[in-house]
């Protein structure tokens, strides 16, 4: 069916030469938001109170992780610009804006006593915003675990759950009775098999397949107890919203053969499936279960290297979701492949079995992994709602990347995605509640330092004042926010 879909709109943007843009507004209530994180833009690393997290002591201590050997000691200086940068979302007319607490900031060992002022600065944030009409959409962890926690274990550390939970509670206590949506775990998919599968990121630990699925274990049970504080603690009084946000590409069946069909959904289960099923459905899907138990046992293991949840775990994980936050960038081609030989090390890779490919004639980007296919959407946001039964999607990550050329690119990239999101809405049904644009504005970009600019707002890193200025993209957002909808002659 994905695949009959996928040639029909190849078919079609083939003979009509060009995009048909989507004329149909957006629903009243439709969230436009654009996000950024801590690290990424405040800057302020040892301010009032803050203690490093690991991304501070990684680009201190070893500079070379980064591809400019930069850091986000400065940033956007985003700590110092609260009236800057609360004007600049005002001028593009979000609904809300999607920015990440430092838990640095608010416990500096991570645990025990709370840093009044990093608590304010937020609090400070947050009012500017509620005072220019912008809801706070609020990311508790975006991938900043503060170092004193990574001394003694970090998410690996059993303790993890009521470190973690334990800082969420606080969030919720300071900041709850103003904010209405909450995201427990920022692509958490990169925290595990970024940080504990390749070791591409801090803590840069390698072991595909083992701490990477045990990593998993740990997120899921960290984020169900979140959100069971709140659910009994605070949603009474303070009405929000709390999910997780996860990230993936969608994948593509090579052919309409129903081994290729299957990889493609094997893709979807072991990258976006492993944390929603357990929060959606219930348990890991069957499908990474299986094979993962199976090839573990080959390996002579004696038990599967994917934890196992209890019944208990199951049914306390089940459920713990108020939206679906999906990040979405681009697509891949998926193949099957035969099983790979029994082998150790293990890998995420093996246990999949699928092989993935980029066409050369999709767009390219300055980013090797984001290719400019906004049409994939579709079947990525068909496959959520009948895999997990049509739950309120919000898209909380989606973007250009650049070295700060090809604006034009960007909006045209935006505007596609939100097309091809309108026509889902309303040809498939499917529950999209709202959109962000990565990124408010140009920041550190993790291992690329500042080498790839995705903001709709260009920032000079040169100039002290770190200058902020709207690009065409950005103005074409702003036209967007105003009228809900992306052409100049609207349809309700
Ligand atoms: C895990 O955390 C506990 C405190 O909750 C600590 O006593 C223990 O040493 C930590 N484990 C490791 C391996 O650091
Ligand atoms: C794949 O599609 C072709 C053309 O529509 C069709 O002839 C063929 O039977 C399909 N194969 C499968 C396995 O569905
Ligand atoms: C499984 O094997 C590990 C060592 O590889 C051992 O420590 C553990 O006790 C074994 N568990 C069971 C249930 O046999
Ligand atoms: C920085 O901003 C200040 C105040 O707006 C201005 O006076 C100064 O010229 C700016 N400096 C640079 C380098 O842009």
């Amino acid at each position: 069916m994905f695949s009959l879909y996928y040639f029909t709109v190849l078919l079609l943007s083939v003979c009509a030469g060009e995009d048909v843009i989507n004329n149909r507004r957006f629903p009243p209530d439709f969230i436009f938001s654009v996000g950024t994180s801590a690290y990424q833009v405040e800057g302020g690393w040892n301010e009032d109170g803050k203690s490093p997290s690991i991304w501070d002591t990684t680009v201190h201590n070893n500079p070379a992780f980064i591809e400019d050997s930069s850091n986000g000691d400065i940033a956007c200086d985003s700590y110092h610009k609260i009236e800057e940068d609360v004007a600049n979302l005002k001028e593009l007319g979000v609904t809300h804006y999607r920015f990440s607490i430092a838990w640095t900031r608010i416990f500096p060992n991570g645990i025990g006593e709370v840093n009044e002022a990093g608590v304010a600065y937020y609090k400070k944030l947050i009012k500017e915003l509620k005072n220019n009409g912008i809801s706070p959409f609020v990311t508790i962890f975006h991938w900043d675990i503060p170092q004193a926690l990574q001394d003694m274990g970090g998410i690996l550390n059993s303790s993890f759950v009521s470190w973690y939970s334990d800082y969420a509670r606080e969030c919720f206590k300071r900041f709850g009775d103003d904010v209405d949506y909450w995201i427990t775990f920022n692509e958490p998919q990169q925290v595990c098999t970024g940080g504990y599968g390749y070791g591409y990121f801090p803590p840069a630990v390698k072991s595909e397949g083992l701490l990477e699925y045990f990593c998993v274990s740990q997120v899921v049970k960290s984020h169900a107890k979140a959100w069971h504080i709140y659910d009994s603690e605070f949603r009474s009084k303070q009405n929000g919203k709390v999910s997780i946000t996860l990230d993936t590409g969608a994948f593509l069946p090579a052919s309409n053969s129903s081994a290729d069909e299957e990889a493609a959904d094997r893709m979807l289960h072991f990258t976006l499936g492993v944390y929603a099923n357990p929060i959606y459905v219930g348990d890991f899907p069957e499908v990474v279960k299986s094979r993962v138990a199976a090839r573990s046992a080959a390996e002579g293991r004696n038990q599967s290297r994917l934890p196992e949840l209890t019944p208990e775990e199951i049914d306390y994980i089940r459920g713990t979701h108020d939206f679906f936050g999906l990040n979405v960038y681009s697509a891949s081609v998926a193949q099957a492949m035969e099983d790979p030989p029994v082998q150790n090390p293990p890998s995420k890779w093996q246990d999949q079995a699928v092989t993935t490919s980029m066409p050369s004639d999709w767009e390219s980007t300055s980013q090797q992994f984001t290719k400019v296919v906004p049409w994939t959407v579709r079947s990525l946001l068909n496959w959520i709602k009948n895999t997990y039964n049509n739950p309120g999607i919000i898209i909380t990550e989606n973007g250009y990347p650049s070295k700060g050329d090809k604006d034009d690119r960007r909006l045209y990239y935006i505007r596609g995605y939100l097309s091809y999101i309108r026509d889902t809405m309303i040809e498939d049904g499917v529950s999209v509640l709202g959109y962000t644009v990565w990124s408010f504005m140009d920041n550190f970009e993790w291992t690329s330092g500042y080498t790839q600019k995705y903001g709709l707002y260009e920032v000079d890193f040169s100039s002290p004042n770190r200058t902020r200025t709207i690009r065409p993209s950005g103005e074409f957002y702003r036209k967007v926010t105003q009228t809900r909808c992306l052409v100049d002659n609207c349809v309700d």
